[in-house]
């Protein structure tokens, strides 16, 4: 029986959540401490094609369950690699990254899952999936999920790589100057991302000036914040931080949760700290030089993060 294993990394958003989805700049990042794994297997001729994912108690028969997510990835990659009927395979996902917390969990595990299929069934052809294609199926799957996904969280757990996205272009992958390191704070709360997005277009529509503003303000924020980190000067994002959750706060997307974390980021050491992601609940992020990480990170601990990872900004082979 041969068997084929992929991963697929966490991600956050640095810099422009929310306006990327009105065309804004945004900038996220890897994060590579967490991952979603998939597993495929070759099973007995007639036993169909499953999915299980013990982390959310999910188990799809692939015939079955068409509109299903997990489904829906592992089909598509299945229509891609021309295979006509289907395939007698199991197919394993298991993840450490937190679930609605903004750090991409879903898209990770749809890309675990096409990237596994589709080096499986290249074996036999000696091709390598192109993350292209990978990135296209992902896309696709996330839409099930809210139905106006700007892509961003898609092209950083494909690509592996920090990304600097406009919608609709191709995404770029941006030099870091010098790594720096990011503490990344789970508030236990799950948020999401559908409704967060869907209020803000409610209230997009409602007084469009006013939001077109702050988008821009937003936009403008990431561009200085890539210039910052091609600089190699990251030790200037703290104050872009602050501006930037700021304007999150004018769109009103955060809490008095993440405003609490955020303030004890701030006052352990940390030069600024943002909520990441939809809001309203999710992940804060918070950048500190090194000399301040730990402790930031136990502040946040004993202030009640649910989780508290330290992710180092990097590119990577
Ligand atoms: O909550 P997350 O990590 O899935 O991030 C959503 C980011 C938004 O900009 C709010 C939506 C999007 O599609 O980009």
């Amino acid at each position: 029986m041969r068997s084929t294993t992929a991963t697929a990394p966490g991600k956050v958003i640095l810099f422009g959540e929310h306006a990327v989805v009105y065309g804004r700049p945004a900038i996220a990042v890897p994060v590579t401490n967490v991952k979603a794994t998939a597993t495929l297997t070759d099973a007995p001729a007639g036993a169909g094609c499953s999915i299980e994912a013990p982390d959310i108690n999910a188990h799809v028969r692939l015939a079955a369950n068409p509109f299903d997510p997990l489904a829906l990835a592992v089909r598509l990659a299945i229509q891609e690699s021309e295979i006509s009927s289907e395939p007698d395979w199991h197919l394993a996902v298991t993840s450490d990254i937190p679930i609605a917390g903004g750090l991409g969990s879903g898209a990770a595990v749809s890309a675990a899952l096409v990237k596994a299929v589709l080096a499986h069934s290249a074996r036999s052809r000696s091709r390598q999936p192109d993350l292209e294609t990978v990135n296209r199926i992902v896309f696709a799957v996330e839409k099930l999920h809210h139905a106006n996904p700007s892509g961003i969280d898609n092209t950083v757990v494909v690509y592996q790589q920090p990304v600097w996205y406009l919608r609709g272009q191709t995404p770029e992958q941006f030099e870091i100057g010098k790594p720096f390191q990011l503490v990344i704070a789970d508030s236990g709360v799950a948020s999401s991302t559908a409704a967060v997005v869907s209020d803000v277009r409610q209230a997009w529509r409602r007084d469009t000036s006013r939001y077109d503003q702050i988008f821009d303000g937003i936009g403008a924020i990431a561009e200085e914040a890539r210039q910052t980190i091609s600089a190699g000067r990251a030790d200037s994002l703290g104050e872009l931080m602050q501006e930037n959750q700021r304007l999150l706060r004018l769109l009103d997307v955060s809490s008095a949760e993440l405003e609490r974390l955020i303030a004890v980021a701030e006052e352990s050491g940390a030069a600024g700290a943002k909520l990441s992601g939809a809001g309203r609940g999710g992940n804060v992020i918070a950048v500190a030089a090194s000399e301040n990480v730990v402790e930031v990170r136990e502040a946040l601990l004993a202030a009640g993060a649910a989780g508290v990872l330290v992710a180092q900004v990097d590119s990577y082979p």
